[in-house]
């Protein structure tokens, strides 16, 4: 089964072609992030006006680098929500049209559920054929926290979800008071490889409480004040301490959700790390040595651009849907900038 990815969520534009949900044949992103670096953030109408220039080149890309023509696939998934309007009706445009010209069928897929899928992606020749449920998934991004529990590709239960700011946006904020550049992630990341994360003491959201939540507000307050601290009494404080302090205190917030998460529901034999921020190294590192003890499967995407927003993701989301909702996966959908995890699966 070949599935044609498309998403344009926010300001990437991509287009992948995925064997059976898992083989990546190609996975083309054009991002225009580089022209909102010093903006800290994204203008969404000429994100969309720079997707519309490039959608059809990112297409013809990745049909000629997976080598197949339209007339090889058998359908089409596309992101139909959430994310920027304007963004997200240049992939549900495009899809809708190449459905309707070479008649495929179309599924409309949720984002969050792209990112679900991305563990099992892979380049190589052999696909995973072995999936091992249930499990549980960190999905934590710029824009979302999530913690599921999830019985199959499709179906699952959100446990816990942020309530206030995301993970990513935690490391975005901090990067940003800590003068290093947008997105904060990889930056934080980088300077916290020459710091000491015990040099500063960060408190454990949530702790004491009977929740799975996460909360991030609190460390990026307690963050303000540390500087406020460096400018009128310490000048000396060293920022790559402070970085990899901070990251150690978000990295931590997060793996003592899984942990409590893994007391909770003893059945689970994975724990999956998606999203954006799934690709730091110490949150990767931290997470591998609780499943050893635990005893369990950790995965995370196997390559980078699985971890950020990717079409090959959306592919794979695609075909899981139609393994597991049939017909319904087909079914008419509207394109919202807004889309409840609810609405994750439509069955
Ligand atoms: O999934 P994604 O590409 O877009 C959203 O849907 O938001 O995630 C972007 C987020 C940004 O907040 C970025 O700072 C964070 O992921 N991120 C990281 C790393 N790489 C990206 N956070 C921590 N460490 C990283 N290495
Ligand atoms: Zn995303």
């Amino acid at each position: 089964m070949l599935i044609l990815g498309i998403e344009t969520s926010c300001d990437e534009t991509s287009v992948a072609v995925v064997r059976d949900g898992t083989m990546v044949l190609s996975n083309v992103i054009a991002s225009s992030r580089k022209t909102f670096e010093k903006l800290a953030g994204v203008i969404p109408e000429q994100a969309a006006r720079m997707q519309v220039e490039c959608m059809i080149p990112v297409l013809e890309e990745a049909l000629q680098a997976a080598g197949v023509t339209m007339d090889q696939i058998d359908a089409i998934a596309v992101t139909r929500g959430p994310g920027l309007l304007g963004s997200l009706l240049v992939g549900t445009v495009t899809a809708r049209t190449l459905a309707s010209m070479h008649k495929k069928p179309l599924i409309g897929v949720h984002h969050t559920l792209g990112h679900l899928s991305s563990t099992w992606l892979t380049e190589g020749n052999f696909p995973l054929t072995s999936f091992h449920f249930p499990l549980l998934t960190l999905s934590a991004s710029g824009g979302h926290t999530d913690l599921w529990y999830r019985s199959s590709h499709t179906k699952g239960r959100l446990l816990g979800r942020t309530r206030d700011d995301a993970a990513g946006e935690a490391f975005d904020k901090g990067a940003s008071l800590l003068g290093l550049p947008y997105p904060g992630g990889p930056e934080i990341q980088k300077a916290a490889q020459t710091g000491n994360p015990k040099a500063h003491h960060f408190p454990l959201p949530l702790h004491e409480e009977d929740t799975l939540d996460f909360s991030f507000s609190g460390l990026k307050t307690s963050l303000k004040y540390l500087l406020r601290d460096v400018e009128s009494r310490n000048p000396k404080l060293v920022t790559c301490d402070i970085a990899a302090s901070f990251q150690e205190a978000i990295c931590l917030h997060l793996l003592d959700r899984i942990k409590r998460a893994m007391q909770l529901y003893r059945d689970v034999r994975e724990v999956h790390l998606v999203g954006g921020v799934s690709a730091n190294t110490r949150l990767r590192e931290l997470a591998l040595a609780l499943c050893e003890e635990q005893k369990l499967v950790l995965r995370y995407p196997s390559s980078l651009a699985y971890c950020t927003d990717n079409a090959a993701m959306i592919a794979a989301a695609g075909q899981f849907l139609m393994q597991e909702s049939g017909e319904l996966a087909y079914e008419k959908f509207s394109t919202l900038a807004s889309l409840p995890l609810s609405d994750l699966v439509r069955s």
